[in-house]
């Protein structure tokens, strides 16, 4: 777990408009390949605006992101499309992320399709091997995504994202939407494919119990700073920060004092 993946250094965003926000303000990490770094902090704190940025969805105002030893921010045209293969994504609301009348084949063929991955005639075979990783039954291509339950949407948005073999997939609030059990299955199945492939994963939550269930490294994050950092047991065990303390006095069965009902 030594690779150096990707390595954010200064990064600032501030939002224009009637009420400017700086959103994020010298943000500063890495991400090794294999690893898992969790990042949680309050609504508000910056956490999809850092994501939004890595996925170059957004420009940054300042600061520099290196992914794979290239510029990332610098990235244009062809190159650019080329290194969003190795960068995917997964969101809250699956239903946003889809065209609600496509089928379930619709959804992971249009990754291999714009992405150039193998050919037409072996799409149903490569879209198979797909629900097959992710837990799903191959039946499940014909249906359409508003016909599947959220859990499923959720399975399906992981197969779209670990299509093209990314390095990294940034999930924001993923399993926010999920109820409990679901949301188990799902982190379970994301360890798991980690395990499988090597993934790196940018794990954002405001929920420290789902980060501390995935992640190897914790971040924290308050009003658009990275406030702490270190292994998810220190930082769980002992955090330093008062935002730390916070979140982790949030969560009962973190704190000794606290009644272990969760
Ligand atoms: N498109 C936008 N325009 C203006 N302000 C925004 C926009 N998106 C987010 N913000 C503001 O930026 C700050 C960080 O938001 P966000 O990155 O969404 O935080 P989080 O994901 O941690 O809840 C908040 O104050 C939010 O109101
Ligand atoms: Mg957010």
């Amino acid at each position: 777990m030594s690779t150096l993946l990707l390595k954010v250094d200064g990064l600032r965003k501030a939002y224009s408009g009637a009420r400017a926000t700086v959103a994020i303000e010298d943000v500063s990490l890495t991400l090794a390949a294999g690893e898992t770094l969790g990042l949680v902090g309050p609504s508000g704190s910056g956490k999809s605006t850092l994501a939004r940025v890595l996925l170059r969805l957004i420009e940054p105002d300042g600061g520099r992101v290196e992914f794979a030893g290239v510029d990332l921010l610098a990235l244009r045209g062809a190159p650019l499309r080329r290194m969003r293969k190795r960068i995917q994504m997964v969101f809250q609301d699956p239903l946003a992320a889809f065209n609600p009348r496509a089928t379930v084949f619709d959804a992971l063929a249009d990754p291999l399709r714009i992405h150039g991955i193998g050919d037409r005639p072996g799409r149903p075979a490569a879209i198979m091997g797909l629900l097959e990783r992710v837990g799903l039954p191959a039946e499940l291509m014909h249906r359409s995504i508003n016909a599947i339950s959220g859990g499923q949407r959720q399975r399906v948005a992981i197969a779209r994202a670990i299509a093209t073999r990314p390095d990294m997939i940034v999930l924001d609030e993923a399993v926010s939407a999920l109820d409990v059990t679901v949301r188990g299955q799902i982190l379970d199945l994301l360890v798991e494919l980690q395990r499988a492939e090597g993934l790196s994963y940018l794990f954002i939550s405001h929920d420290l119990a789902v980060i501390r269930a995935v992640s190897h490294r914790i971040a924290i994050m308050d009003h658009g700073r990275i406030v702490e950092e270190g292994p998810a047991s220190a930082v769980t065990a002992r955090p330093r920060s008062e935002t730390g303390r916070e979140l982790v006095a949030a969560v009962p069965r973190f704190n000794p004092q606290g009644k272990a009902n969760d």
